[in-house]
């Protein structure tokens, strides 16, 4: 039995173990947000998620949305301290397809210190490390140095669709100085990060409808347009040959990043050979005139996410499809803005959709970029906690995947954003074999725990 301690630090360290088996037990539960089938366990993930942080000493509570469930876990026994909002997400990716996985998506494995499971590292055992600093604080002395709100919800791997205007409705009781997150990964390992930057989203369906029904290509082909190639034009026009996008006012609003940051990613050891062999591409490619992590970290996007038409099974089957449809979804950085990208897309596919089709273009979900700004107390107070527990000090990156509900946090809370994550290159975030380095998970909760203390006194 573990001694009673004073201190959150040494309180981790004894309860290592306890925390890794309940975090393999939060990992159990499906919460596949995009799957209506596991519309009850991503419902049980939530009530886990709010027994948890009742069971700290937090007043936890499930809020309804139109989706999926938001938790909320608040402490305010800090009266004249600041209060800080831990965001995170209790949903997780599809683990499909289940065969490309080594042990079961859901039940967690330990291989080489690393736990594998669909959501280890996004975001559930980075949204429990905040918990377990929590504890660690709570149990040790039985009260936080500052004010803390929990708000993790179950919709982030769908686009965030309810939280802006959870967030909007509940702004005074979610006022805070300042919002910390883990979601994101460390530049390398050993290498602990703060990010910079995260990149916007629009996300839309493009449908072409040709023919009431699939014909005989023999019978209609050459006299009845073909709503795949339809399709396949449309795309094609969306970059130059040069990979630059082509939309009409695409860029119009993008806004250089300073010298200073741009200077601040080329000092950073990056090996474009060695990002290469990891994505297992045959080459790298994009934007002229811009670095890898330029183009990853600084440039917007505008990506195909799938296609479907006509016949795709084994051998040859002579049709023309009646349909053909494309996932396109635009990556944004500042001062890019989603609804101005969703008409630029709608107003382009107008423009060169080709005659004898019929094209529609759904927006499904949208959100704002963002960028840092690098200083402040709670800036200071993490690179020093990063430092300390690392052996380091932090380096600052970008990222090029979003995090919708960021841009919202900062318009309508007015909030210091922190974004400092423990996942690592490599770690499968959406893909088979996701992991998190059990290592890392305690590493980082141990930041956190410390985080608060210095921001406290700062
Ligand atoms: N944890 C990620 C965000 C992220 C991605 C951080 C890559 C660092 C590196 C998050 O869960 C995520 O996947 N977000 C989605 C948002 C989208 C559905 C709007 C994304 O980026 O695709
Ligand atoms: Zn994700």
């Amino acid at each position: 039995m573990a001694q009673p301690t004073q201190d959150p630090a040494a309180f981790l360290d004894a309860h290592a173990e306890r925390a890794r088996d309940e975090l393999f037990d939060f990992l159990r539960i499906p919460s596949v947000s995009a799957r209506s089938e596991h519309d009850g366990d991503t419902r049980r993930a939530a009530g886990w998620l709010r027994d948890a942080l009742a069971a700290i000493g937090l007043d936890a509570a499930l809020h309804e949305t139109p989706g999926h469930p938001i938790v909320l876990g608040e402490w305010r026994g800090a009266p004249g301290a600041p209060t800080l909002l831990v965001y995170g997400h209790y949903d997780v990716q599809p683990a499909e397809p289940l065969e490309l996985w080594d042990s079961p998506a859901f039940e967690p494995t330990v291989r080489d210190g690393n736990v594998y499971a669909r959501g280890s590292v996004d975001d559930k055992g980075q949204l429990f490390l905040h918990v377990k600093a929590l504890e660690a604080h709570l149990r040790t002395r039985g009260a936080l140095p500052v004010n803390v709100i929990v708000l993790a919800e179950g919709e982030e791997e769908v686009g965030s669709v309810n939280l802006e205007a959870f967030v909007e409705a509940e702004k005074a009781r979610l006022a805070c100085d300042a919002v910390v997150i883990s979601d994101s990964a460390m530049f390398a390992p050993g290498i602990p990060s703060i990010l910079s930057s995260l990149r916007g989203m629009a996300y839309f369906q493009i449908d072409v409808q040709g023919p009431a029904g699939d014909l005989h290509s023999g019978s209609y082909g050459g006299a009845v347009p073909n709503p795949a190639m339809a399709l396949a034009r449309i795309l094609a026009t969306m970059h130059d040959a040069d990979g630059t996008v082509a939309i009409p006012g695409f860029y119009d609003a993008v806004r250089p990043f300073p010298d200073a940051v741009r200077a601040q990613m080329r000092a950073l050891p990056f090996d474009d050979e060695h990002f290469r062999a990891e994505a297992g591409s045959p080459a790298l490619g994009g934007e002229p005139g811009y670095t890898v992590l330029e183009r990853l970290w600084t440039r917007p996007t505008c990506e195909v996410n799938g296609l479907l038409s006509g016949y795709t099974g084994e051998g040859a089957k002579t049709v023309l499809p009646a349909k053909a449809m494309a996932k396109v979804s635009c990556r944004l950085v500042p001062d890019q803005d989603p609804l101005e990208i969703e008409r630029l897309m709608a107003a382009h596919v107008a423009r060169v959709a080709p005659p004898g089709v019929t094209v529609t273009v759904t927006h499904l979900h949208g959100g704002r970029p963002w960028r840092a700004d690098l200083g402040g107390p709670l800036f200071d107070a993490a690179k020093q906690a990063l430092a300390e527990v690392f052996g380091r000090e932090p380096v600052v990156t970008g990222e090029g995947g979003s995090i919708p509900v960021v841009g919202d946090f900062q318009r309508v809370l007015g909030a210091t954003v922190l974004l400092v994550g423990f996942g690592l290159p490599g770690e499968n975030a959406h893909a088979p074999n996701e992991w998190m380095s059990l290592d890392n998970f305690h590493r980082g909760a141990k930041v956190i725990a410390r985080l608060y203390d210095l921001y406290a006194k700062a």
